[in-house]
């Protein structure tokens, strides 16, 4: 995408270089070096408040916890806070940054008013992750429950996540074809392939038991597929449900959220050391994922002021499967992506060629009304638009975030009625 934005400095490329063009070059300058707008710390408070009171009372109080693990979960809760506050500083820095180097985009659906001509600074993922990462290694020293088969996954599912980030900015700096940009998780996902010694077998469901004749499949090394598999679908799912103002940031707050209090109560409900470990490590990893996703949203949520860039969406959707991958948790984490699974059966026919693929598979936008209308293009976006009337952007995204909580409340749902039938 970035190539389309950086063709801004050749007249003849795109029409999006326009009205850039016009512009003498010190005003470009000067808005190049006009600060964003502020974060939208109201939104993030509540949206910080409605999670952090239910979780942490399951930490503190309502769960019986080793005190080892406990504080550590605990000392990661206050890096990653760090982790917000720096993202939160670094995100205005970068953005005069990306926008000297023509990093940036154009809000789709405000085109036709003054808000739809305003460049918008793109790939602020590439400071969430790097805050993560940062972040995540200097966890290593704190973690009380240090385990050295833990700490070789823990470091290959970091050098994923690096690989992802860095391939995720190639793709907004050079704007890769789509089937390329397919292939990209499972390059980032090797590290994390290649060191993975955890074990290789799946828990076939009770009721299917007496048709396979086991109760636990060794996989092999088609487990490994099947983990790289996850990495394509989790990071390429995220990418194509997007388009609307914090729908990708949004999205990634719920599903993390929903990670975190899956993993406690995991823990809170085993006695095994093994499986409590697998979900403490999903967690080292899904609270700094929060956090610097909540410092991004505070800037991308409507009207947005930063673009996260495929940077961000290839990041969080890696973050999140190595977290399924490492935790065990893998049938969990695809409910949590319901949304996600539905909007990816809804594209099939565009992504497989039967059907033309736009460039932007986006609602189109009234510029008198401020409304959005559902086109035909298979996206849950339109979907909702189409089944729901025309409604505002914000109204949407707000409709689709509530829809992702509902399916992670339906996965918990689930997992309630089926626990002990079902395996
Ligand atoms: C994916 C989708 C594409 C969708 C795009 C939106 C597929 C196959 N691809 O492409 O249909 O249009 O994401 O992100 O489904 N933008 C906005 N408002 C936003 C977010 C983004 O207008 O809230 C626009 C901006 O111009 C931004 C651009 O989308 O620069 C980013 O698109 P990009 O991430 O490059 O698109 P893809 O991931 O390739
Ligand atoms: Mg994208």
């Amino acid at each position: 995408m970035a190539a389309r934005k950086r063709a801004s400095t050749n007249s003849s490329s795109s029409t999006q270089t326009k009205p850039s063009d016009r512009e003498p070059p010190k005003t470009q300058e000067a808005a190049a070096e006009a600060p964003i707008s502020a974060p939208k710390s109201g939104v993030i408070l509540k949206l910080t408040a409605l999670f952090s009171v239910p979780y942490f009372y399951l930490v503190l109080y309502h769960y019986k916890i080793e005190q080892e693990l406990r504080n550590s979960i605990l000392i990661n809760a206050a890096l990653s806070l760090a982790a917000f506050f720096v993202t939160v500083k670094m995100i205005p820095v970068a953005s005069r940054y990306v926008l000297r180097r023509n990093l940036f985009g154009y809000d789709i659906n405000k085109k036709g008013t003054p808000q739809g001509t305003i460049k918008v600074p793109e790939s602020l993922g590439i400071v969430v992750g790097i805050v993560f990462l940062v972040f995540s290694i200097l966890f290593q020293y704190f973690n009380f429950t240090a385990d050295s088969n833990w700490l070789v996954e823990y470091n290959a599912a970091l050098a994923s996540i690096c690989f992802m980030v860095l391939l995720g900015f190639v793709d907004d700096v050079l704007d890769v074809p789509w089937r390329v940009k397919l292939i990209l998780p499972s390059i980032a996902a090797l590290p994390l392939l290649m060191a993975y010694a955890g074990h290789t077998t799946i828990i076939i469901p009770k009721p299917l038991v007496p048709y396979v004749g086991l109760e636990v499949w060794d996989l092999g090394w088609m487990y490994k597929l099947y983990m790289g598999l996850l990495a394509v679908f989790c990071t390429n799912s995220i990418n194509i449900h997007a388009g609307l103002n914090g729908l990708e940031v949004g999205q990634t707050v719920v599903i993390a959220s929903a990670i975190l209090i899956h993993n406690i109560m995991q823990i809170g409900a085993s006695v095994d050391f093994e499986y409590k470990m697998a979900h403490a490590f999903s967690i080292y990893l899904a609270q700094p994922l929060l956090a610097t996703s909540l410092a991004l949203f505070s800037y991308n949520w409507y009207p947005s002021s930063a673009f996260v860039g495929d940077t961000y969406t290839y990041f969080a959707g890696m973050t999140m499967a190595v977290v399924g991958i490492l935790g065990h948790f893998s049938e969990t984490l695809l409910i949590f992506f319901l949304p996600q699974v539905l909007n990816f059966l809804l594209s099939l026919p565009q992504l497989a060629g039967i059907i033309p693929c736009p460039r932007h598979r986006l609602p189109r936008f009234d510029p008198e009304t401020g409304l959005l209308t559902g086109t035909n293009d298979g996206t849950l976006v339109n979907l909702f638009l189409r089944q729901f009337g025309r409604m505002t952007e914000k109204k949407l995204c707000v409709y689709l975030l509530v829809f992702q909580a509902l399916a992670c409340c339906f996965c918990f749902l689930l997992r309630y009625f089926l626990a002990g039938w079902y395996k």
